[in-house]
């Protein structure tokens, strides 16, 4: 599926991007481990038309997929699911919280991702989709959108990955590529994240997972 169908399938043909704001925010790409072999290999190897991306902050991970793509000649969108609204490790954490810059009661970080995406030159490789994960997968999977790789990097809680991984893994394709962020086999600031990803691939009797660096991957059997 092609950004255009994308946009037709989950934006009822309007484009997130057109008519952006005269007042573009300057480029902020502070993100966490938003370079990151697992994915310049999931892009160089799987050759993706759909990667969708749940957990984008300010889009620097986005913008890594979108350009790798771009570099290999790969025709790919990737969608990036987020409430833009940050987790509770942002909010408990008065710098980060910061990072949201609320203004009027209501963190304003989207519009920090959508200056990153028009000034670095990828909106026409992404489509954002601003809901919560859970339903933004059954937003695809009702409009039949399906994804050859799935970067999960939202919620860190064990019960919020063990949701999403249900949710999203109808959504990736047989064969697709699965990568969660934060997982550490000797547990690490987010052991929910390992407890929740080992669980999932026990019960799905999923090879792997593999884990390089502060991430793990997983392929869905064929
Ligand atoms: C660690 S940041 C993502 C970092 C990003 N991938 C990067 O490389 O910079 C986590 C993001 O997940 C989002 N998030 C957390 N829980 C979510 C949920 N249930 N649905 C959608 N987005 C969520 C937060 O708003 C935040 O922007």
């Amino acid at each position: 599926m092609n950004r255009h169908a994308l946009i037709a399938a989950l934006w009822h043909g309007r484009d997130p991007f057109a008519d952006p704001p005269a007042d573009l925010r300057p480029v902020d790409l502070q993100g966490w481990r938003s370079i990151h072999p697992y994915l310049a290999e999931a892009v160089t190897e799987l050759r993706p038309e759909v990667i969708v991306e749940i957990g984008t902050w300010k889009g620097a991970s986005t913008l890594y997929l979108a350009r790798t793509m771009a570099e290999h000649g790969i025709v790919g969108t990737v969608v990036a699911v987020d409430t833009w609204l940050g987790a509770v490790d942002h909010w408990a954490d008065e710098t980060l919280f910061a990072e949201l810059a609320t203004e009027h009661g209501y963190p304003s970080l989207y519009r920090t991702f959508l200056a990153n995406m028009l000034r670095e030159g990828v909106a026409d490789r992404v489509v954002p989709l601003p809901l919560d994960s859970v339903n933004a997968a059954e937003l695809m999977r009702l409009r039949g959108v399906t994804a050859d790789v799935i970067h999960l990097d939202a919620g860190h809680e064990e019960a919020s990955v063990a949701a999403d991984l249900r949710a999203w893994w109808p959504v990736l394709r047989p064969g697709g590529l699965f990568i969660a962020d934060d997982y550490d086999s000797l547990g690490g600031r987010f052991p929910g994240v390992t407890r929740a990803v080992d669980a999932f691939c026990a019960e799905f009797g999923v090879q792997g997972p593999w884990s390089h660096r502060g991430k793990c991957k997983f392929r869905k059997p064929e």
